[in-house]
């Protein structure tokens, strides 16, 4: 077993470089599987779920080439099953992008339910019923999805509730089907945009990613031959500017488009933080103890739910009483538990918690539940008083490249320990 051994407090201070989008990677990787050919692809993040992706893809017979660690040449020429081992694609959630991309590819696919962290209930319904609505057959048995449809036909789709993955698994079931499909009431996450430039540069015609009206002419094949470079991640640039407002250090932060965090800039001056946006970069500082806030998580261009347990980290070291509505994720407050561990005052009921804020945290054990409360526990170590250990580091993996490397290059005392 490993853990994160983090002795604070530190202020950090200095410059750290964003990595490519993981939820952008995890989609553009099956996406692949339209192209009859080879495509190389850039900025890649060098993470588990990457990985994962990889993995899937080569069971299914495309071929992958790690040109650096972080571009990747896919060679997706021949696909030789349309059976996805349970096994890989059970362990992380973006597997469900293999059912909308194999439907386009093949017309037909065989795959686990999707894992990934524990939030609460996670359905795929409105992924289902956009496959439906094209006309491919899709059934639900034990533990398993088959879907089948050779002959898929564009169509209207109303989207019943906001969903990233059902957006993005009909976009790509729709990318060759015949005629017109629409997604209304759409996501419009920055990385929805990225996977419709990425089938775009590829061939595809996809218009209006990026708002909530999403209009794909279906095309007869896609080209290949071409390089994509990924967008910068969103989530991983929230979470060092929150790491520099909880650390009252002064970071900048590079390889970013700042148009995407403007949800995150403009709570951090709220709450008395300083932003300086260079557009591709951003200098975030903080001098004093932040003051309280209100927070209630959105989809974009809301407060990022990926981004909750990271603000959580903030406001329960703030002057004052905060609160936050968690809109999306029901069991996202389990990070709570083990800031409490460390000094916080935070009750949290139902889908909100409440944040008696305290001047300090103290280092103690604590365990991630899932990605993004790993992230949120190692800020709060960086921000505490004393030796905090973080353990359960398959969580943080999963979405976070070099994390303690790039702590470390900011000043972060942080190790990696075997046990
Ligand atoms: C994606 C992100 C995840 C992020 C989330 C919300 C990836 C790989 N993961 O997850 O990091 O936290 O967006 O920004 O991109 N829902 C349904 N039926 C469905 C689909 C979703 O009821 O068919 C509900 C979910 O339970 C949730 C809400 O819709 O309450 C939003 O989920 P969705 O946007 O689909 O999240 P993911 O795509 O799974």
């Amino acid at each position: 077993m490993e853990k994160l051994v983090i002795t604070g407090p530190t202020q950090l201070k200095g410059e750290v470089h964003i990595s490519g989008a993981k939820n952008a990677a995890v989609a553009i990787l099956p996406a692949t599987l339209l192209i009859d050919g080879i495509c190389t692809i850039e900025n890649i993040p060098n993470i588990s779920d990457v990985k994962l992706s990889c993995e899937i893809l080569e069971a299914l017979g495309a071929k992958i080439t790690w040109n650096t660690p972080n571009e990747i040449t896919v060679d997706t020429r021949n696909i030789t099953t349309t059976k996805a081992p349970l096994n890989l694609t059970s362990k992380f959630r973006a597997s469900y992008y293999i059912i909308g991309a194999m439907l386009g590819r093949m017309g037909e696919i065989e795959v686990g339910m999707p894992g990934g962290c524990k939030l609460g209930a996670r359905p795929i319904d409105q992924h289902i019923k956009g496959f439906e609505i094209l006309g491919a057959d899709v059934t639900v048995e034990k533990g398993k999805i088959y879907a089948k449809g050779k002959k898929l036909k564009g169509s209207n789709i109303y989207m019943d509730i906001v969903s990233v993955g059902a957006t993005i698994n009909v976009m790509l079931a729709s990318v060759l089907a015949e005629g017109t499909t629409i997604i209304d009431n759409a996501a419009k996450e920055p990385h929805i945009v990225d996977v419709a430039n990425f089938l775009n540069t590829m061939g595809a015609d996809i218009r209006g990613a990026g708002t909530d009206v999403i209009k794909i002419n279906g095309v007869k094949k896609l080209n290949g031959n071409a390089t994509y470079s990924v967008v910068p991640d969103q989530i991983e640039a929230g979470t060092f500017m929150l790491a520099a407002v909880a650390s009252k250090g002064d970071l900048l932060i590079k390889n970013c488009i700042t148009k995407h965090l403007e949800s995150i800039t403009a709570k951090i001056l709220e709450i008395g933080g300083n932003v300086e946006d260079y557009g591709d970069s951003i200098r975030v500082w903080c001098k004093k103890r932040p003051n309280k806030a209100s927070i209630k998580t959105l989809p974009y261009p809301g407060f990022p739910t990926d981004l909750q347990p990271q603000m959580g980290v903030v406001l329960s070291m703030a002057d004052g009483t905060s609160i936050i509505n968690e809109s999306i994720w029901e069991s996202r407050f389990q990070y709570t538990e083990e800031l409490n561990k460390m000094g916080a005052k935070i009750t949290a009921q139902g889908k909100t918690a409440f944040f008696e804020g305290v001047p300090k945290l103290y280092g103690a054990p604590v365990y991630s539940s899932d990605l993004r409360a790993g992230a949120a526990l190692i800020i709060a170590g960086i921000a505490a008083n004393g030796v905090t250990e973080v353990y359960n580091l398959e969580h943080i993996d999963r979405g976070y490249e070099n994390i303690e490397e790039k702590f470390r290059k900011i000043g972060a005392k942080i190790e990696r320990i075997k046990e």
